[in-house]
Parts: C-alpha cells; sequence; structure tokens
C-alpha cells in the first residue's frame, strides 16, 4: 500500500459516502489500484438474518471491488444509532480487532485504502473496560489506523464551529489531516451563509483545501469521477 486515507466528516449526512465514492472514481480514472473500507456500519437492512450494510456495498461498487462485504466492512449492525449504543442492544461486542484485520488483509492488495468513518470524530465505538481512557472513539480508530484523516464538511450555517471542532478533536491526538472538502450534499441554496463559509474556512483554517464537492443530481460513476478530477485536488490525494 502507498498509502491511505480515513474520511472522517463534521456530522453524519454531511456526505462521507459521496466523497469517499468522489476520490475512489478519480483514482480509479488515474490508474491506481484503490480499495475502500466502511470499517463500522450502523443501520443495516437486516435481510433474513444478514445485515446489509448501504455504504460498505456502494463503496463495494464505485471502486469495482470483488473482495467480500466482511473485509469493506467486517463490523455491522442494524440499529441506526452510534456502534457502542446499537452493540448494546443488539448484545454485541464491536471487535475493532475485525477493522485491522480487514484492514491488513485488504492494504496487501491495493495501492491506496480509503476508509470512511461512521459519523463524527467523537462516535463512541466500544467502552474500554480495562483502560483508563474508558470510550473508545473513532478518532482512536484513526489513529491506531494510522491513517491521515480528510474531514469533509457542509457549506451551510454552523460549518465554521463544526469543522474548527472536528480540527481540534484531531489535532488534541496528533492525528495528521491531510485536509477539508467542503460537500454539498443539497442543492446550493445561495444563502449568505454558504456564499461566504468557503472562504471564511479557507482564512480560518490552517489545514490544506482539497476542494468542493458540487451536488450531483445523478450519482452514478462517471458524473461522480469526472466532479472529483474538475474540483477536487486529487494530485495533492494522489501524493499521499
Ligand atoms: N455531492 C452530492 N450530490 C448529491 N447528493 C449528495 C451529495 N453529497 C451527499 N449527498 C446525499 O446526501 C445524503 C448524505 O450523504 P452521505 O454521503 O450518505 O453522508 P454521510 O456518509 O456523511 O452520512 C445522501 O442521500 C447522499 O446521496
Ligand atoms: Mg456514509
Amino acid at each position: 500500500m502507498k498509502g491511505g486515507y480515513f474520511i472522517t466528516g463534521t456530522d453524519t449526512g454531511v456526505g462521507k459516502t459521496i466523497v469517499t465514492a468522489a476520490i475512489l472514481r478519480s483514482f480509479i480514472k488515474k490508474g491506481l489500484k484503490v480499495g475502500a473500507m466502511k470499517a463500522i456500519e450502523t443501520g443495516c437492512l437486516n435481510k433474513d438474518g444478514i445485515l446489509l450494510p448501504s455504504d460498505g456495498m456502494f463503496l463495494r461498487d464505485m471502486a469495482e471491488m470483488s473482495d467480500s462485504i466482511d473485509l469493506i466492512t467486517p463490523l455491522r449492525f442494524e440499529n441506526p444509532l452510534s456502534p457502542f449504543v446499537a452493540a448494546k442492544l443488539e448484545n454485541l461486542e464491536v471487535e475493532i480487532d475485525r477493522v485491522f484485520k480487514a484492514f491488513d488483509a485488504l492494504r496487501k492488495k491495493y495501492d491506496f485504502i480509503v476508509v470512511e468513518g461512521v459519523g463524527g470524530l467523537m462516535v463512541p465505538l466500544r467502552k474500554e473496560e480495562k483502560k483508563k481512557a474508558t470510550f473508545y472513539f473513532v478518532r482512536d480508530l484513526i489513529k491506531e489506523l494510522g491513517l491521515s484523516a480528510i474531514i469533509i464538511t457542509k457549506p451551510t450555517l454552523g460549518t465554521l464551529n463544526h469543522t474548527i471542532l472536528t480540527i481540534e478533536a484531531l489535532k488534541s491526538k496528533k492525528i495528521p489531516i491531510k485536509g477539508y472538502i467542503i460537500n454539498f450534499s443539497e442543492p446550493a441554496k445561495n444563502d449568505i451563509a454558504e456564499k461566504t463559509n468557503p472562504e471564511a474556512l479557507r482564512e480560518l483554517l490552517d489545514i490544506s483545501f482539497l476542494g468542493i464537492m458540487p451536488y450531483l443530481s445523478d450519482l452514478n460513476k462517471d458524473t461522480i469521477g469526472e466532479t472529483a478530477i474538475k474540483n477536487l485536488d486529487i494530485e495533492s490525494l494522489i501524493s499521499g
């Protein structure tokens, strides 16, 4: 593996999955061998006792992977909650080791691995009975995977606060930050917040700006890939 990224966001629903797909499609267009993981997914559809992870399956398709979904999304829960709470309700363990094992298997096969997180950085994954730091959060997983983080953020009101908090949470754990991408998960409203936020973020933040992903009414492989190449700093992403 030449490199990898962990895609985090300022919140759930900010567009982590779509931007992950955009990075995957652009890397494939550039001829790179790229693999994806949605390491932990909650809110999976239970089909005859089998949990189907929609993000994991979408990313598997976008990256055109033939690997088992058990490698792409090793941890799956039914309730649409944080993994910690979902696992508790479902009487299951959040076995983080399974994520590391799957990651190790995939990294042997691909030049790049792009891992989508679950929610934001402080989503609890499990309770650590024996350790001093009681909870294991998404940011602990990023740190242990040894990946750089890419932050997906919104263009709308509230984004300055959420983005700065996210950066602080990464910095306090000394997690390398590749940069941030502003994603339009809804058609642009063109209100005053959306018009001023991209520039305000650039002025406020001391991390790299990697581009703006526009709203796409058609989310197919080609449009996602072409839009990513046009709008995101793919050369910087490829440089690792
Ligand atoms: N750039 C985009 N263009 C069109 N729809 C988008 C875009 N980004 C996100 N969406 C839509 O917004 C919703 C949330 O995006 P998603 O990537 O699933 O967020 P997250 O993974 O952070 O929870 C989804 O329905 C997705 O299809
Ligand atoms: Mg997602």
